[in-house]
């Protein structure tokens, strides 16, 4: 077994035991913060139960994910391995120079359902905590995503730009993500729509567009803007209509969305449009799975370590140097 050649076997029989824990709190079958919910029939009864759930998920997972923390630290360039072998919907994401600044520099990775015990389980917080670098003077960089339901019924996950302090012509965003940082800063002192950082910024996106764009313009990301009285008097419109559904009185639904006043509300700067999903997929999937995924990368290299000795070793470790079947996680 590739595993057995592995140096950290203890650390590796600690964390497989982790896994089997995990696996079996983890196998509700809930995602949280995916809008998929509104396909489901009669969703607005499932809804707050399906919360709970998170919730209670969130309690019983807290101790096991210390000792994790614990158990990782341990391990030379663990984050950067789970981020080497991130699924699609994460990796399509990391360009080449950000993959180099992940395996070089990234020491950490914690999400946090930081509204909890009281608030939204959905709002999640993602800190990545890097060592030195050459790309930029932070050590930790936190987004966080707060769930926020506004007067028109839409909800979801807004955002508000993190600052990045890159070292000189080391800007992975070229410019942008200090101009979206600059246009927030202006919104907040009521500037207006005419700044001259919104000007640079809307020219800047209309000429590079979105492809090929880094990963850590995620950290711009801002979403609707839903103030907190806003998001309170529509929790509690929706909470009313909840009630009066149990109470089988008829409750008028919210016209559909025409697609044009969709368009209205979207914030039209922003630089990684997808950066919600992009976050939920890190905290439901990445970092539940991390042991997993790293255990992957480690098979992986075991597996490159046998293909690169079978030409010289191929007597001796015949029996060995045959693929293993893949590891279930
Ligand atoms: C990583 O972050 C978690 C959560 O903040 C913390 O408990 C842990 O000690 C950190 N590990 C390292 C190596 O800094």
């Amino acid at each position: 077994m590739p595993l057995g050649t592995c140096r950290y076997s203890i650390l590796l029989s600690a964390l497989i035991c982790f896994l089997q824990q995990a696996e079996k709190i983890f196998s509700y079958p809930i995602s949280p913060a995916q809008t998929s919910y509104s396909s489901v029939p009669d969703f607005h009864q499932t809804l707050p139960q399906a919360l709970l759930l998170v919730r209670q998920q969130a309690k019983l997972t807290k101790d096991l994910y210390a000792k994790r923390a614990k158990v990782v630290s341990e391990i030379p360039n663990f984050w950067p391995l789970v981020f080497e072998q991130a699924p699609p919907d994460i990796d399509e994401y990391v360009q080449p120079t950000d993959s180099a600044v992940l395996l070089s520099s990234l020491v950490n990775l914690s999400v946090e359902r930081f509204e909890l015990p009281n608030g939204d389980p959905r709002s999640i917080s993602i800190k990545f905590e890097f060592s030195e670098n050459e790309y930029f003077e932070n050590k930790v960089l936190e987004k966080k995503f707060w769930w926020r339901r506004n007067k028109d019924g839409w909800a979801g996950l807004v955002s508000e730009p993190v600052k990045i302090n890159w070292k000189a012509d080391k800007d992975l965003t070229s410019g942008m993500l200090d101009l979206v940082y600059q246009v927030w800063e202006d919104d907040k002192a009521g500037k207006g729509d005419d700044t001259e950082a919104k000007k640079k910024l809307k020219s800047q996106m209309e000429s590079t567009g979105l492809d090929g764009v880094s990963f850590f313009a995620w950290f711009g990301f801002r979403g609707l803007s839903i103030s907190e009285e806003e998001n309170q008097a529509a929790l509690k419109e929706e909470q009313e209509k909840r009630k009066a559904r149990k109470e089988g009185k008829e409750v008028e639904e919210e016209p559909e969305e025409e697609d044009e006043d969709d368009d209205d509300d979207e914030y039209e700067m922003e630089i990684f449009p997808t950066a919600d999903d992009l976050a939920v997929c890190i905290a439901e999937d990445l970092w539940p799975g991390a042991i997993k995924y790293f255990l992957a990368a480690q098979e992986q290299d075991a597996l490159s370590d046998i293909n690169f000795e079978s030409d010289e070793e191929m007597d001796d470790e015949e029996d060995d140097a045959q693929p293993s079947k893949k590891r279930k996680a």
